[in-house]
């Protein structure tokens, strides 16, 4: 039964795009560490200011990223979210909720690290994420 579970965490986090080129010896060694997590509309998973604590990735489901009274933007399956706070150690840049049921994975600050560290692929492809995310931002 453990290893069926094992299985399916690793087909979800193929879709996941910051994880699709990574070798299969860390998909394993990530989908072992993270945690399947379930929000309704409206619930908030990141608030603005706070502290950070874990880092997500969306399996199932739709995100609004607000920040103060505006909308940045909207993620979707495939997508992360939460990497901010824990790479700079600052609060929480933004408020994520969840604007329709969804399914997340999350992993802790402290296992965030270690796998990062860990994985020059993982590393790569949370910076382009960044770097994407940032042109974005100065575009508008
Ligand atoms: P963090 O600052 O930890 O918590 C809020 C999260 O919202 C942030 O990490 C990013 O994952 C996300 N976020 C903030 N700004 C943007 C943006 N411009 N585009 C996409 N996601 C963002």
């Amino acid at each position: 039964e453990h290893q069926a579970e094992e299985t399916d965490v690793l087909k979800r986090i193929a879709r996941v795009e910051v994880m699709q080129h990574l070798p299969e010896s860390e998909k394993e060694a990530l989908a072992a560490l993270l945690n399947p997590t379930y929000a309704q509309p409206g619930d908030i998973l990141c608030r603005e200011g706070d502290p950070g604590d874990y880092f997500y990735m969306i399996v199932s489901g739709e995100a609004e990223v607000r920040k103060g009274r505006s909308v940045l933007t909207t993620l979707g399956e495939g997508e992360i979210f939460g990497e901010m706070s824990l790479l700079t150690g600052e609060p929480r840049s933004a408020t994520v909720v969840a604007r329709t049921p969804m399914k997340l994975y999350q992993l802790n600050q402290e296992n965030f690290g270690r796998v990062l560290t860990r994985s020059p692929h993982l590393a790569w492809a949370l910076s382009r994420t960044l770097a994407r995310r940032l042109r974005i931002s100065n575009e508008s």
